[in-house]
């Protein structure tokens, strides 16, 4: 009977905007993330020139308050505040706001994991770079940085994911991602199971494809590796 309804009343659409929605979402989200994780794990790891050593004191102070607020506050008050006292008198779609405030979130949780990545490369690669008589820039480039991405890969991936479940939380400012479109079938039409059944499914969907996808990558980039 359910399914009826589900056709009748166009259901299928609202679940395919918020599809549209939540991906649109994680989408601005990964990419602010990206640029804000690697610009603040860079700034964490870097060691500046005697003469520049206040403006390194000062960013790592900035990146690190960044980092500790971020992870110290629920998503779900973030996106509040951003909605209600930072953009409050901006114009600007929901998904959008969802979009640079999961990505703000994200950053931190992005940049920590990208340190670690860099982190964890042998200290020998760089000697081994600066003794070849590459710059520390090109080590970094040439010899760090891919070395550093292929073992950082596996938590990137998760973190995307975490991140297109934690787009649900925009229904708290009103958003139409996939959980509201649950929401509202079930506010409609009183019935329950289907719609958060319906809801599960989608969301298990693009995880598991997403999931697939990038072990496939995986498998590729670690082939000739021992
Ligand atoms: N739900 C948690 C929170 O409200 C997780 C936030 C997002 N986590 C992440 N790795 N991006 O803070």
């Amino acid at each position: 009977a359910f399914f009826n309804t589900f056709i009748e009343r166009k259901y299928y659409m609202t679940l395919l905007s918020g599809i549209q929605e939540t991906l649109l979402m994680t989408a601005i989200a990964t990419v602010i993330g990206l640029i804000i994780g690697i610009f603040v794990a860079i700034i964490q790891v870097s060691e500046f020139p005697r003469k520049l050593k206040w403006l390194e004191k000062i960013l790592k102070g900035i990146a690190k308050l960044y980092v500790d607020i971020i992870r110290g506050t629920p998503a779900i008050v973030q996106v509040s505040f951003i909605w209600l006292v930072v953009l409050a008198d901006v114009v600007m779609a929901r998904p959008v706001v969802g979009g640079i405030s999961f990505g703000i979130n994200s950053g931190a949780y992005m940049a920590e994991l990208i340190r670690a990545g860099i982190q964890g490369i042998d200290k020998g690669q760089m000697e081994a770079g600066r003794s070849l008589g590459l710059s520390y820039f090109q080590t970094m480039k040439l010899i760090i940085i891919p070395q550093a991405f292929r073992q950082m890969l596996p938590a990137l991936v998760s973190e995307f994911i975490v991140l297109i479940k934690e787009t649900a939380v925009i229904g708290m400012i009103g958003g139409r991602d996939i959980m509201r479109a649950g929401n509202i079938m079930m506010s409609d039409t009183g019935s329950f199971i289907w719609p958060i059944l319906i809801v599960t499914i989608t969301y298990l969907v693009l995880t598991s494809t997403f999931t697939m996808i990038m072990r496939v990558i995986e498998k590729r980039m670690n082939k000739g590796r021992f």
